[in-house]
């Protein structure tokens, strides 16, 4: 098996009319659980790096892990850079096999992001590397905003489709459609009549629903119905999946004990939260390879 583009795994989505799911990794066990799901599920995966997680971990690194897990559970998995805003490191991890990567400028002026977007697809296209962009801006829940600027914050159709002309080449493009990063306070409201308009507008471009963690089910269901072809879940995964698992079992564990009994939970756990969300997403089932 291999590390594949994204661009392969969203035509297929696209055709299929699913979404597939890209979840956050921060070490062995957790992509590792992430894959078996993968392998149980016969569902096509994501398996997505933060820039925080290539400093930690090293890109040549992730990339060894990623495809020799890919390999021992015999799944195509797409290896992924995640808001990355720095074109160095882009550059680097394309260099050394990530197989997409999405440039993070949506904080930026529309033309700044425009710039920095097409010289990343000039660059990726040179390796086949898949590029994701944001426009508007999807944001965290921590951050101390009201809904009435969120939502000045979401993503225009007809700026969209402009973006997707100027940037000449982007597979994937972020929206801002009422999710955010973290836990939700409250449910989220999204606002599907956007995203039904965007995909009309652009209906080659794959779209992409940033903060997974908390939307409801039947959200995800019309968000995929739709045009949403790509689902981000981190949150979830770092602490149900990593952080609150390690803390629960290492502390029933003697002093002595064998490390790996603990992070074999994390495993488990991570293969349990995303066998479930390739459920909900229709992809389970749907690997061609
Ligand atoms: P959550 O952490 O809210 O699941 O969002 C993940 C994400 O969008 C990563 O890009």
């Amino acid at each position: 098996m291999s590390l594949i583009t994204l661009r392969s795994a969203m035509l297929q989505a696209e055709k299929g009319g699913y979404a597939v799911g890209s979840f956050n990794f921060f070490g062995l066990e957790n992509v590792q659980g992430i894959i078996a799901a993968a392998a149980a599920k016969n569902s096509p995966v994501i398996a997505q790096a933060s820039p925080g997680c290539v400093r930690h971990m090293g890109e040549k690194g992730i990339v060894g892990m990623v495809r020799g897990i890919s390999d021992d559970y015999g799944v195509p998995v797409v290896l992924h850079l995640d808001h990355a805003t720095d074109y160095d490191t882009i550059c680097r991890c394309i260099d050394n096999g990530f197989t997409s990567v999405m440039i993070d400028a949506s904080s930026k002026s529309y033309q700044e992001n425009v710039d920095i977007t097409a010289r990343v697809v000039e660059y990726a296209a040179q390796c086949g590397c898949s590029v994701e962009a944001e426009l508007g801006h999807v944001g965290g829940n921590e951050e101390d905003v009201t809904v009435d600027e969120r939502r000045a914050l979401f993503t225009e159709p007809d700026k969209a489709r402009q973006f997707v002309e100027d940037t000449e080449g982007i597979d994937a493009l972020a929206i801002a459609v009422g999710t955010a990063h973290g836990f939700y306070k409250l449910p989220p409201k999204l606002d599907f009549e956007r995203i039904a308009e965007i995909h009309r507008l652009i209906p080659k471009t794959s779209l992409v629903l940033h903060g997974g963690t908390g939307v409801p089910e039947d959200d995800f269901r019309r968000a995929i119905q739709l045009g949403v072809r790509k689902i981000n879940i981190g949150t979830e995964l770092w602490y149900c999946g990593y952080g609150n698992v390690m803390k629960k079992y290492a502390e029933e564990m003697p002093y002595n004990s064998d490390p790996r009994k603990v992070m074999a939970h994390v495993r488990e756990e991570c293969q349990k939260i995303t066998e479930h969300k390739m459920d909900v997403f229709g992809s389970t089932g749907k690997n061609l390879v």
